[in-house]
């Protein structure tokens, strides 16, 4: 039993509501590892769990990937050993702490080549790149030169899919909120950026760049903003992933739409289903750190916080202030 230290709400709300808090942190039971953290990554489903977007019981301690060491690990742990450098992206919240104990399922033993920093910006967010771009296409997959659109591509999910998506050949188009994120988003892969806080319609855009075939598929976590300009983005059979909503929860769909709009294809998925098992987890894992040690992949840090002040950490991402992977120190 030690005492550590994490950022925890009492309540659902604003940032202001972050306090740094002492915690009892015991041994690891059946299945699970005791880590000590050195750095701990900042995700927009912080946000969404911290101001009750996604509710979750009271008192909540936050944060879903960090980076460390292993102290322990308990019965029936065959992957991990005390002394293991280590990194992950898990449920359940915690992750913003000096040290805790979690289910070691997808608990990751890091690569010699892969330091702490690097793993606590990339693992949640590289895994849900993964799942993206790897796991969910459209039928018949994708072929190198093919159209994809990415919104909020200077983010921390769109840099790394910037990068991956140009290691396999695909145009992507990014959209970001500004000339700068447009510039970092092309710098980081991109074949074609929009500015879709100037060019409203980026829908019209995109069939200009594509030559008015269409998209075959979207990746869409801004969500209510965006989602309908995504649809009027696709190529007929195309596929709509809407995967999250930076700026508010996407309102119900008409299914017909999806007909009348060209035969289209609808999916909200979750890395949470991608990473329910170890077998799962560890593939999609390897995967990904296969291509930040080939250089094809490199999450870039946009900003440091020490762990005391996650809460300007979150101000910062709200106020979509960020580009790339925000970082805590522990
Ligand atoms: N379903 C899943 O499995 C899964 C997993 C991981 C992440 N996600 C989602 O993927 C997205 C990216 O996550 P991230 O952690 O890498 O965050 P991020 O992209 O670094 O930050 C969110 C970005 O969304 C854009 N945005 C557009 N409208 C916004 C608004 N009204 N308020 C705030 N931001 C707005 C901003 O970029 P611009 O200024 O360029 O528009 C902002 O920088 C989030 O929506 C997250 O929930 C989903």
């Amino acid at each position: 039993m030690s005492i550590e230290k994490v950022i925890r709400v009492a309540q659902a709300g604003g940032p202001e509501l972050m306090r740094f808090e002492e915690v009892e942190v015991g041994k690891p039971g059946p299945g699970e590892v005791r880590i000590r953290h050195h750095a701990c990554g900042v995700n927009y489903i912080d946000v969404y769990q911290r101001s009750g977007v996604y509710p979750l019981p009271m008192p909540l301690n936050l944060g879903m990937e960090a980076s460390g060491v292993i102290e322990a690990v308990g019965e029936g742990v065959t992957h991990l050993a005390a002394g293991d450098r280590a990194c992950y992206a898990s449920q359940p919240p915690g992750a913003y702490s000096t040290a805790r104990v979690l289910p070691a399922r997808s608990v990751f033993k890091l690569p010699a080549a892969i330091g702490f920093d690097t793993a606590a910006a990339l693992i949640f967010k590289g895994l849900t790149a993964q799942y993206l771009l790897r796991k969910t296409l459209p039928a018949g997959g994708l072929q190198a030169g093919d159209h994809v659109l990415f919104h909020a591509a200077a983010g921390g999910v769109g840099l790394i899919a910037c990068q991956w998506a140009k290691a396999l050949g695909w145009q992507l188009i990014a959209t970001a909120g500004s000339d700068e994120k447009c510039a970092l988003a092309l710098e980081n892969g991109a074949a074609h950026a929009i500015n879709y806080r100037r060019e409203k319609n980026f829908a019209a855009k995109v069939r200009e760049i594509t030559g008015g075939k269409g998209v075959k598929v979207v990746y869409d976590a801004v969500g209510a903003d965006t989602f309908e300009g995504s649809i009027d983005s696709l190529a007929p059979f195309g596929l709509m992933v809407s995967y999250g909503n930076a700026s508010g929860v996407v309102p119900p769909v008409q299914v017909g739409m999806l007909a009348a709009k060209g035969s289209l294809y609808l999916t909200r998925p979750t890395l949470f289903t991608h990473i329910a098992t170890r077998e799962s987890a560890q593939a999609m894992a390897d995967d990904l750190f296969s291509f930040v040690e080939s250089g094809a992949i490199q999450p870039n840090i946009g900003r440091r916080y020490a762990l005391a002040d996650a809460a300007q950490a979150h101000r910062d991402l709200e106020s979509r202030a960020t580009t790339g992977s925000s970082v805590l120190f522990v």
